[in-house]
């Protein structure tokens, strides 16, 4: 009979390909048991978006199969997502939130709604625990895609309560502003009512945050990410070139604030505006390029009725873009949460 310290050692052979860490180690194997020849264990990811769990899986069955006195091997996947670190003399995190995740783009129209609900909405079909706030003063139609009726965002007892729409948790300014105020807010105002957002909503225990900011490095969008521990953000373009010019100015606004990037997405891929643009942007600045959505107008429509290209049309193409693009912001977050350690344990 096999025992536990001889599967150990075998699985400490396989490496989680992102962390470049075993699995080990990364305290990912939990719950071993041995029965006879069968090998079982609970196998904890650092989120249920995990786009290697196949690899994982592959390897562990290769370290284990050779290994004399193992007959089969049982697997029970979880995932537990990390909080962000807050970082010394950083803003605090916001209750209730593990991850921030904010979505900006230098202009409007790009599609910076779009993604976000998207995003927000696929994080959640693949298991995650996921909240969307609409913070864009300047437009805010989350509601309209998440097929939400106006209103105002209900009270509850320690302050706003989401919404829960297609298994996501949503709030929107659009909620939270009496009918009738302008939208856009000057001065002070701003600095409140952004504050109100960002820390007097009952998040209940959310993996992950996204926020739709306002576009541009305005004073909301800067004090909303001097408000809040922000994880890191995702910048969406369209395929132009200048979305080079236009996505350097957003990233030189997250530099300056100390907000980590997990790279640009490139929206409208298609070919009224072309294709590559932003992937020639991420490479040129330095950032990761995390995916291309194409121009297609079954996510126009997703927007305008309130239901999500993703739950509308989840064997689509594009669904699985979105899903893929999940699964690259995600897997992101993980790497940056595990960065700050690396050095030390290697
Ligand atoms: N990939 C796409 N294909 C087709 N229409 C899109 C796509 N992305 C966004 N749109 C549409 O373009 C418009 C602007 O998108 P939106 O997400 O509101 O942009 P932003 O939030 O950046 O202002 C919306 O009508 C939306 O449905
Ligand atoms: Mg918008």
């Amino acid at each position: 009979m096999v025992d536990q310290q001889a599967v150990l050692t075998a699985l400490r052979a396989v490496n989680d390909p992102e962390l470049h860490r075993d699995i080990v180690s990364l305290n990912m194997v939990r719950d071993l048991a041995i029965d006879g020849d069968a090998v079982s264990f609970r196998l904890i990811l650092t989120t249920p978006a995990c786009p290697l769990r196949e690899t994982i899986d592959r390897d562990v069955h290769a370290a284990l199969d050779g290994l004399v006195g193992v007959g089969s091997v049982n697997i029970d996947w979880g995932a537990e997502v990390r909080g962000t670190a807050q970082r010394e003399g950083g803003p605090k995190p916001i209750a209730g939130v593990r991850n921030v995740i904010a979505v900006a783009s230098n202009k409007g129209g790009v599609g910076k709604s779009t993604v976000s609900v998207n995003l927000a909405v696929s994080l959640a079909r693949l298991g995650a625990r996921v909240g969307l706030l609409d913070a864009d003063i300047t437009g805010p139609n989350i509601p309209t895609m998440l097929g939400l009726t106006g209103g105002l965002q209900a009270e509850g007892g320690g302050g706003l309560r989401p919404v829960e729409a297609h298994g996501v948790q949503a709030v929107s300014i659009g909620f939270v502003l009496p009918p009738g105020t302008p939208v856009v807010w000057r001065g002070p105002m701003i600095g409140s009512g952004v504050r109100q957002l960002m820390h007097d909503v009952e998040w209940n225990d959310l993996d992950y945050l996204i926020i739709d900011l306002p576009p541009g490095t305005s004073d909301a969008s800067m004090s909303m990410c001097q408000d809040a521990l922000i994880a890191g953000t995702v910048i969406v373009s369209t395929p132009q070139k200048v979305a080079l010019e236009d996505a350097r100015k957003a990233i030189g606004m997250f530099d300056r604030l100390g907000v980590p990037i997990f790279g640009i997405v490139e929206n409208m891929s298609g070919d009224i505006f072309g294709r590559g643009g932003a992937r020639d942007a991420a490479e040129e600045l330095g950032v990761e390029f995390l995916g291309e959505l194409p121009l297609d107008v079954t996510i126009r429509e997703g927007g305008d009725s309130g239901e999500p290209v993703v739950v509308g049309h989840p064997e689509s193409a594009i669904a699985a873009s979105f899903i893929e693009l999940a699964e690259q912001v995600a897997a992101r977050c993980s790497v940056l949460q595990f960065a700050g350690e690396a050095g030390a344990v290697a």
